[in-house]
Protein backbone atom coordinates (compact mmCIF):
# COMPACT_ATOMS: atom_id res chain seq x y z
CA UNK A 1 0.00 0.00 0.00
CA UNK A 2 1.29 3.20 -1.06
CA UNK A 3 0.20 7.07 -0.89
CA UNK A 4 0.68 9.37 -3.48
CA UNK A 5 1.23 13.01 -2.52
CA UNK A 6 0.81 15.72 -5.42
CA UNK A 7 2.98 18.99 -4.86
CA UNK A 8 5.10 16.62 -2.35
CA UNK A 9 8.22 19.11 -2.84
CA UNK A 10 6.09 21.73 -1.55
CA UNK A 11 6.63 23.26 2.34
CA UNK A 12 3.82 20.84 3.58
CA UNK A 13 3.99 18.19 1.12
CA UNK A 14 8.03 17.85 1.91
CA UNK A 15 6.90 17.99 5.76
CA UNK A 16 3.88 15.36 5.54
CA UNK A 17 6.17 13.03 3.43
CA UNK A 18 8.19 12.96 6.21
CA UNK A 19 5.87 11.72 8.35
CA UNK A 20 4.34 9.24 6.40
CA UNK A 21 7.84 7.67 5.78
CA UNK A 22 8.79 7.96 9.53
CA UNK A 23 5.86 6.01 10.11
CA UNK A 24 6.07 2.89 8.09
CA UNK A 25 4.10 4.36 4.48
CA UNK A 26 5.66 3.72 1.32
CA UNK A 27 5.51 7.20 -0.34
CA UNK A 28 4.64 8.06 -4.51
CA UNK A 29 5.08 11.63 -4.96
CA UNK A 30 4.96 13.73 -7.71
CA UNK A 31 5.44 17.58 -8.00
CA UNK A 32 5.95 19.98 -10.84
CA UNK A 33 8.98 21.99 -9.42
CA UNK A 34 6.71 25.13 -10.27
CA UNK A 35 7.37 26.75 -6.28
CA UNK A 36 9.41 24.14 -5.15
CA UNK A 37 12.86 21.89 -5.00
CA UNK A 38 13.70 18.13 -5.24
CA UNK A 39 16.22 19.27 -2.63
CA UNK A 40 13.97 19.08 -0.07
CA UNK A 41 12.75 15.46 -0.22
CA UNK A 42 16.80 14.42 -1.07
CA UNK A 43 16.81 16.30 2.48
CA UNK A 44 13.13 13.94 3.66
CA UNK A 45 15.20 10.68 2.45
CA UNK A 46 18.55 11.94 4.32
CA UNK A 47 16.42 12.53 7.75
CA UNK A 48 14.09 9.58 7.75
CA UNK A 49 16.89 7.31 5.82
CA UNK A 50 14.34 6.02 3.80
CA UNK A 51 13.44 6.62 -0.22
CA UNK A 52 10.23 7.52 -1.77
CA UNK A 53 9.45 7.47 -5.62
CA UNK A 54 9.48 10.72 -6.85
CA UNK A 55 7.71 11.78 -10.48
CA UNK A 56 8.33 15.58 -11.91
CA UNK A 57 4.90 15.54 -13.57
CA UNK A 58 2.53 18.33 -13.68
CA UNK A 59 -1.16 17.19 -12.80
CA UNK A 60 -2.40 19.13 -15.77
CA UNK A 61 -0.90 16.15 -18.07
CA UNK A 62 -3.24 13.22 -18.34
CA UNK A 63 -0.36 10.78 -19.90
CA UNK A 64 1.92 11.79 -16.85
CA UNK A 65 -0.98 10.91 -14.13
CA UNK A 66 -1.70 7.21 -15.80
CA UNK A 67 1.97 6.82 -15.77
CA UNK A 68 1.94 7.26 -12.16
CA UNK A 69 -0.72 5.16 -11.48
CA UNK A 70 -0.21 2.49 -14.09
CA UNK A 71 3.76 2.40 -12.88
CA UNK A 72 2.59 2.27 -8.86
CA UNK A 73 -0.69 -0.05 -8.11
CA UNK A 74 -0.48 -0.32 -4.55
CA UNK A 75 -1.82 3.49 -4.28
CA UNK A 76 -4.77 3.42 -2.28
CA UNK A 77 -4.88 7.02 -2.04
CA UNK A 78 -4.00 10.84 -2.66
CA UNK A 79 -3.10 13.42 -0.59
CA UNK A 80 -3.74 16.63 -2.39
CA UNK A 81 -1.31 19.74 -1.88
CA UNK A 82 -0.80 20.34 -5.50
CA UNK A 83 -1.69 24.03 -6.47
CA UNK A 84 -0.71 27.39 -6.69
CA UNK A 85 -1.45 29.57 -3.16
CA UNK A 86 -0.61 33.04 -3.75
CA UNK A 87 -3.50 35.04 -2.31
CA UNK A 88 -2.45 38.30 -3.97
CA UNK A 89 -0.96 36.56 -7.50
CA UNK A 90 -4.41 35.06 -7.39
CA UNK A 91 -6.14 37.93 -8.15
CA UNK A 92 -4.10 39.29 -10.84
CA UNK A 93 -4.08 35.64 -12.75
CA UNK A 94 -7.46 34.52 -11.83
CA UNK A 95 -7.28 32.66 -15.27
CA UNK A 96 -4.48 30.99 -14.32
CA UNK A 97 -5.07 29.78 -10.78
CA UNK A 98 -8.27 28.62 -11.91
CA UNK A 99 -6.88 26.73 -14.76
CA UNK A 100 -4.02 24.79 -12.43
CA UNK A 101 -5.96 24.72 -9.43
CA UNK A 102 -9.27 23.42 -10.88
CA UNK A 103 -7.97 22.21 -14.12
CA UNK A 104 -5.78 19.87 -12.05
CA UNK A 105 -7.42 18.67 -9.67
CA UNK A 106 -10.06 17.41 -12.46
CA UNK A 107 -7.33 15.67 -14.59
CA UNK A 108 -6.17 13.97 -11.54
CA UNK A 109 -9.06 13.12 -10.56
CA UNK A 110 -10.19 11.30 -13.71
CA UNK A 111 -6.42 9.38 -13.71
CA UNK A 112 -7.78 8.42 -10.12
CA UNK A 113 -11.00 7.13 -11.39
CA UNK A 114 -9.45 5.45 -14.47
CA UNK A 115 -7.41 3.45 -11.98
CA UNK A 116 -10.07 2.59 -8.84
CA UNK A 117 -8.64 5.05 -6.76
CA UNK A 118 -10.87 6.78 -4.56
CA UNK A 119 -10.17 8.07 -1.83
CA UNK A 120 -8.99 11.43 -1.64
CA UNK A 121 -7.39 13.77 1.30
CA UNK A 122 -7.53 17.58 -0.04
CA UNK A 123 -5.53 20.72 1.44
CA UNK A 124 -8.55 23.12 1.88
CA UNK A 125 -8.32 26.57 4.24
CA UNK A 126 -10.00 28.26 6.98
CA UNK A 127 -10.46 31.34 3.57
CA UNK A 128 -13.38 29.02 2.64
CA UNK A 129 -15.47 30.69 5.77
CA UNK A 130 -14.90 34.05 4.03
CA UNK A 131 -15.25 36.84 7.06
CA UNK A 132 -15.83 34.62 10.22
CA UNK A 133 -19.19 35.66 12.23
CA UNK A 134 -17.73 34.77 15.26
CA UNK A 135 -14.64 33.36 16.89
CA UNK A 136 -13.38 30.62 16.80
CA UNK A 137 -14.41 28.80 13.54
CA UNK A 138 -16.32 25.14 13.79
CA UNK A 139 -17.16 22.97 10.90
CA UNK A 140 -20.91 23.72 11.21
CA UNK A 141 -19.76 27.46 9.82
CA UNK A 142 -21.15 28.54 6.70
CA UNK A 143 -19.10 28.78 4.10
CA UNK A 144 -19.03 32.30 2.76
CA UNK A 145 -17.29 34.60 0.17
CA UNK A 146 -13.81 34.65 -0.96
CA UNK A 147 -12.04 37.52 -1.16
CA UNK A 148 -9.80 36.37 -4.32
CA UNK A 149 -9.69 33.82 -6.90
CA UNK A 150 -7.38 31.38 -5.18
CA UNK A 151 -9.78 31.22 -2.12
CA UNK A 152 -12.36 30.27 -4.42
CA UNK A 153 -10.80 27.42 -5.78
CA UNK A 154 -10.31 26.01 -2.58
CA UNK A 155 -14.07 26.47 -2.11
CA UNK A 156 -14.96 25.13 -5.11
CA UNK A 157 -12.84 21.95 -5.04
CA UNK A 158 -14.42 20.83 -1.91
CA UNK A 159 -17.68 21.83 -3.76
CA UNK A 160 -16.41 19.00 -6.67
CA UNK A 161 -15.36 16.71 -4.15
CA UNK A 162 -18.18 16.77 -2.17
CA UNK A 163 -20.31 16.12 -5.75
CA UNK A 164 -17.96 13.70 -6.68
CA UNK A 165 -18.86 11.50 -3.44
CA UNK A 166 -23.09 12.15 -4.08
CA UNK A 167 -22.51 10.92 -7.63
CA UNK A 168 -20.61 7.30 -6.73
CA UNK A 169 -20.38 6.94 -2.56
CA UNK A 170 -17.28 4.89 -2.67
CA UNK A 171 -15.28 7.95 -3.19
CA UNK A 172 -14.06 8.78 0.32
CA UNK A 173 -12.81 12.85 0.91
CA UNK A 174 -11.50 14.39 4.03
CA UNK A 175 -11.13 18.11 3.36
CA UNK A 176 -8.46 19.68 5.75
CA UNK A 177 -8.80 23.22 6.58
CA UNK A 178 -5.91 24.83 7.64
CA UNK A 179 -5.77 28.06 9.50
CA UNK A 180 -1.79 29.47 9.12
CA UNK A 181 0.60 27.12 8.81
CA UNK A 182 4.06 28.28 9.67
CA UNK A 183 7.72 26.41 11.25
CA UNK A 184 9.97 23.75 10.07
CA UNK A 185 11.08 20.40 10.95
CA UNK A 186 13.49 20.72 14.48
CA UNK A 187 16.48 19.14 11.98
CA UNK A 188 16.24 22.77 10.40
CA UNK A 189 17.06 21.01 7.12
CA UNK A 190 13.73 21.37 5.33
CA UNK A 191 11.31 24.75 5.84
CA UNK A 192 9.30 26.80 4.42
CA UNK A 193 11.49 28.83 1.49
CA UNK A 194 9.18 31.06 -0.77
CA UNK A 195 10.35 32.57 -4.22
CA UNK A 196 10.41 36.12 -4.27
CA UNK A 197 8.77 38.93 -1.09
CA UNK A 198 6.94 36.41 1.30
CA UNK A 199 3.93 37.18 1.30
CA UNK A 200 2.69 35.70 4.48
CA UNK A 201 4.15 36.92 7.85
CA UNK A 202 6.63 34.36 9.46
CA UNK A 203 8.64 33.24 6.25
CA UNK A 204 8.69 37.70 5.92
CA UNK A 205 10.46 38.00 9.61
CA UNK A 206 12.20 34.66 9.22
CA UNK A 207 13.86 36.88 6.80
CA UNK A 208 14.24 40.19 8.99
CA UNK A 209 16.07 38.08 11.39
CA UNK A 210 18.80 36.90 8.89
CA UNK A 211 19.15 40.02 7.76
CA UNK A 212 17.77 39.42 4.34
CA UNK A 213 15.14 42.59 4.57
CA UNK A 214 15.08 45.50 7.35
CA UNK A 215 12.09 45.51 8.99
CA UNK A 216 8.59 44.08 8.96
CA UNK A 217 5.67 45.88 7.57
CA UNK A 218 2.70 45.51 10.10
CA UNK A 219 -0.42 45.59 7.94
CA UNK A 220 -2.79 48.13 10.42
CA UNK A 221 -2.56 48.37 13.70
CA UNK A 222 -6.53 49.51 14.55
CA UNK A 223 -8.34 46.13 14.41
CA UNK A 224 -10.67 45.03 17.18
CA UNK A 225 -7.82 42.75 18.77
CA UNK A 226 -6.13 42.87 21.84
CA UNK A 227 -2.85 45.41 20.28
CA UNK A 228 -5.02 46.23 17.19
CA UNK A 229 -3.04 44.22 14.95
CA UNK A 230 -5.06 40.88 12.98
CA UNK A 231 -4.93 37.68 15.26
CA UNK A 232 -4.40 34.43 13.44
CA UNK A 233 -4.14 30.43 14.52
CA UNK A 234 -0.81 29.60 13.36
CA UNK A 235 -0.08 26.11 13.48
CA UNK A 236 3.18 24.06 13.32
CA UNK A 237 3.55 22.52 10.05
CA UNK A 238 4.55 19.44 11.80
CA UNK A 239 1.80 18.85 13.60
CA UNK A 240 -0.36 19.82 10.03
CA UNK A 241 1.31 17.23 8.82
CA UNK A 242 0.31 14.55 11.41
CA UNK A 243 -3.39 15.00 10.64
CA UNK A 244 -2.95 14.07 7.13
CA UNK A 245 -1.67 10.72 8.27
CA UNK A 246 -4.59 10.53 11.32
CA UNK A 247 -6.83 11.65 7.82
CA UNK A 248 -5.74 8.38 6.34
CA UNK A 249 -6.75 6.17 9.16
CA UNK A 250 -10.28 7.74 8.63
CA UNK A 251 -10.32 7.00 4.89
CA UNK A 252 -10.10 3.12 5.64
CA UNK A 253 -13.39 3.47 7.85
CA UNK A 254 -16.21 2.29 5.60
CA UNK A 255 -18.67 4.83 6.64
CA UNK A 256 -16.05 7.99 5.88
CA UNK A 257 -18.04 9.76 3.46
CA UNK A 258 -17.23 13.51 3.18
CA UNK A 259 -15.37 14.72 5.97
CA UNK A 260 -14.48 17.88 7.24
CA UNK A 261 -11.83 19.13 9.81
CA UNK A 262 -10.63 22.06 11.07
CA UNK A 263 -6.33 22.13 11.47
CA UNK A 264 -5.75 24.53 13.85
CA UNK A 265 -4.56 25.12 17.56
CA UNK A 266 -7.38 27.05 18.88
CA UNK A 267 -5.56 29.67 19.78
CA UNK A 268 -4.54 32.95 17.90
CA UNK A 269 -1.75 35.10 18.19
CA UNK A 270 -1.36 38.64 16.86
CA UNK A 271 1.14 40.33 14.85
CA UNK A 272 3.10 41.77 17.64
CA UNK A 273 2.49 38.62 19.82
CA UNK A 274 4.28 36.96 16.65
CA UNK A 275 7.49 39.52 16.22
CA UNK A 276 7.54 38.83 20.31
CA UNK A 277 7.72 35.19 20.22
CA UNK A 278 10.39 35.40 17.36
CA UNK A 279 12.58 38.38 18.65
CA UNK A 280 12.98 35.29 22.06
CA UNK A 281 13.40 32.46 19.60
CA UNK A 282 16.41 34.71 17.43
CA UNK A 283 17.88 36.74 20.71
CA UNK A 284 17.03 39.73 18.91
CA UNK A 285 14.77 42.41 18.08
CA UNK A 286 12.58 42.52 14.87
CA UNK A 287 12.39 46.10 13.57
CA UNK A 288 9.15 46.67 12.19
CA UNK A 289 7.03 49.67 10.54
CA UNK A 290 3.08 50.37 11.70
CA UNK A 291 1.71 50.24 7.81
CA UNK A 292 -2.12 50.50 5.97
CA UNK A 293 -4.16 47.62 6.43
CA UNK A 294 -3.87 44.96 3.27
CA UNK A 295 -7.04 44.84 1.80
CA UNK A 296 -9.07 41.79 2.57
CA UNK A 297 -7.70 40.86 5.84
CA UNK A 298 -9.97 40.32 8.46
CA UNK A 299 -9.77 41.36 12.36
CA UNK A 300 -9.11 38.00 13.88
CA UNK A 301 -9.16 33.97 12.77
CA UNK A 302 -8.79 31.03 14.84
CA UNK A 303 -10.27 27.75 15.15
CA UNK A 304 -12.40 25.27 16.88
CA UNK A 305 -10.08 22.29 16.61
CA UNK A 306 -12.29 19.87 18.33
CA UNK A 307 -13.65 17.60 16.35
CA UNK A 308 -10.50 16.75 14.78
CA UNK A 309 -9.70 16.17 18.23
CA UNK A 310 -12.70 14.04 18.63
CA UNK A 311 -12.81 12.10 14.96
CA UNK A 312 -9.04 11.90 14.21
CA UNK A 313 -8.01 11.76 17.38
CA UNK A 314 -5.57 14.73 16.45
CA UNK A 315 -4.11 17.58 18.51
CA UNK A 316 -1.81 20.12 17.95
CA UNK A 317 1.60 19.75 20.27
CA UNK A 318 3.41 22.84 19.57
CA UNK A 319 3.16 26.15 21.07
CA UNK A 320 4.23 29.76 19.12
CA UNK A 321 7.18 29.61 21.22
CA UNK A 322 8.43 26.29 19.13
CA UNK A 323 7.02 27.17 15.79
CA UNK A 324 9.01 30.81 15.85
CA UNK A 325 12.23 28.89 17.05
CA UNK A 326 12.27 25.64 14.64
CA UNK A 327 11.48 28.76 11.88
CA UNK A 328 14.71 30.65 12.84
CA UNK A 329 16.58 27.11 13.13
CA UNK A 330 15.71 26.27 9.34
CA UNK A 331 15.91 30.20 8.25
CA UNK A 332 19.43 30.85 9.75
CA UNK A 333 20.98 27.12 8.52
CA UNK A 334 19.40 28.07 5.67
CA UNK A 335 19.13 31.98 4.63
CA UNK A 336 18.43 31.53 1.25
CA UNK A 337 16.49 28.79 1.77
CA UNK A 338 17.38 25.58 -1.31
CA UNK A 339 18.95 27.93 -3.52
CA UNK A 340 22.52 26.95 -4.47
CA UNK A 341 22.12 23.38 -3.71
CA UNK A 342 22.93 21.20 -6.29
CA UNK A 343 19.98 19.90 -8.27
P1 LIG B 1 3.82 24.97 -1.89
O1 LIG B 1 3.74 25.92 -3.02
O2 LIG B 1 5.09 24.87 -1.13
O3 LIG B 1 3.40 23.50 -2.38
C1 LIG B 1 2.53 23.27 -3.49
C2 LIG B 1 3.30 22.42 -4.48
O4 LIG B 1 2.47 22.14 -5.61
C3 LIG B 1 4.57 23.12 -5.01
O5 LIG B 1 5.68 22.27 -4.76
C4 LIG B 1 4.30 23.29 -6.50
O6 LIG B 1 5.49 23.17 -7.26
C5 LIG B 1 3.28 22.19 -6.77
N1 LIG B 1 2.40 22.40 -7.91
C6 LIG B 1 1.68 23.51 -8.22
N2 LIG B 1 0.99 23.31 -9.35
C7 LIG B 1 1.26 22.04 -9.76
C8 LIG B 1 0.86 21.26 -10.87
N3 LIG B 1 0.05 21.75 -11.83
N4 LIG B 1 1.32 19.99 -10.98
C9 LIG B 1 2.17 19.49 -10.05
N5 LIG B 1 2.60 20.18 -8.99
C10 LIG B 1 2.15 21.45 -8.85
O7 LIG B 1 2.61 25.31 -0.89
P2 LIG B 1 2.27 24.72 0.55
O8 LIG B 1 2.30 25.83 1.51
O9 LIG B 1 3.04 23.50 0.80
O10 LIG B 1 0.74 24.36 0.33
C11 LIG B 1 0.30 23.04 0.00
C12 LIG B 1 -1.21 23.07 -0.20
O11 LIG B 1 -1.82 23.54 1.01
C13 LIG B 1 -1.66 24.01 -1.31
O12 LIG B 1 -2.74 23.43 -1.99
C14 LIG B 1 -2.11 25.24 -0.55
O13 LIG B 1 -3.08 25.95 -1.26
C15 LIG B 1 -2.70 24.61 0.71
N6 LIG B 1 -2.74 25.55 1.84
C16 LIG B 1 -1.59 26.18 2.23
C17 LIG B 1 -1.63 27.11 3.27
C18 LIG B 1 -0.39 27.84 3.68
O14 LIG B 1 -0.51 28.86 4.35
N7 LIG B 1 0.81 27.37 3.36
C19 LIG B 1 -2.86 27.38 3.93
C20 LIG B 1 -4.00 26.69 3.53
C21 LIG B 1 -3.93 25.77 2.47
N1 LIG C 1 1.01 40.47 8.00
C1 LIG C 1 1.78 41.60 8.25
N2 LIG C 1 2.90 41.78 7.49
C2 LIG C 1 3.30 40.91 6.52
C3 LIG C 1 2.51 39.76 6.28
C4 LIG C 1 1.36 39.58 7.03
O1 LIG C 1 1.45 42.40 9.11
O2 LIG C 1 4.32 41.15 5.86
C5 LIG C 1 -0.18 40.22 8.84
C6 LIG C 1 -1.48 40.15 8.07
O3 LIG C 1 -2.04 41.41 7.89
C7 LIG C 1 -2.31 39.21 8.97
C8 LIG C 1 -1.27 38.28 9.58
O4 LIG C 1 -0.02 38.96 9.45
O5 LIG C 1 -2.89 39.96 10.02
C9 LIG C 1 -1.17 36.92 8.90
O6 LIG C 1 -0.99 37.12 7.50
P1 LIG C 1 -0.51 35.95 6.53
O7 LIG C 1 -0.37 36.52 5.16
O8 LIG C 1 0.65 35.24 7.11
O9 LIG C 1 -1.73 34.91 6.60
P2 LIG C 1 -3.27 35.10 6.21
O10 LIG C 1 -4.04 34.82 7.46
O11 LIG C 1 -3.55 36.37 5.54
O12 LIG C 1 -3.46 33.98 5.09
C10 LIG C 1 -3.20 32.63 5.33
C11 LIG C 1 -2.73 31.93 4.04
C12 LIG C 1 -3.85 31.83 3.05
C13 LIG C 1 -5.07 31.26 3.66
C14 LIG C 1 -5.45 32.00 4.90
C15 LIG C 1 -6.59 31.33 5.60
O13 LIG C 1 -1.66 32.62 3.48
O14 LIG C 1 -3.43 30.97 2.02
O15 LIG C 1 -4.35 32.04 5.82
O16 LIG C 1 -7.00 32.03 6.70
F1 LIG C 1 -6.08 31.30 2.78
Amino acid sequence: MSILVSGGAGYIGSHTVLTLLEQGYDVVAFDNLSNSSTEALRRVEKITGRSLRFYEADMLDRQAMDRIFDENPDITCLIHFAGLKAVGESVAKPVEYYKNNIGGTLVLLEAMRAHGVKSIIFSSSATVYGVPKSVPISESCPKGECSNPYGWTKSMIEQILTDLHTSDSEWKVVLLRYFNPIGAHPSGLIGEDPKGIPNNLVPYIAQVAVGRREHLNVFGNDYKTHDGTGVRDYIHVCDLAEGHVKAIKKLDEPDCGVRIYNLGTGVGYSVLDVVKAYSKACGKDIPYVICPRRPGDVDENYSDPSLAERELGWKAEYGIDKMCEHSYNWQSKNPYGYEGCQE
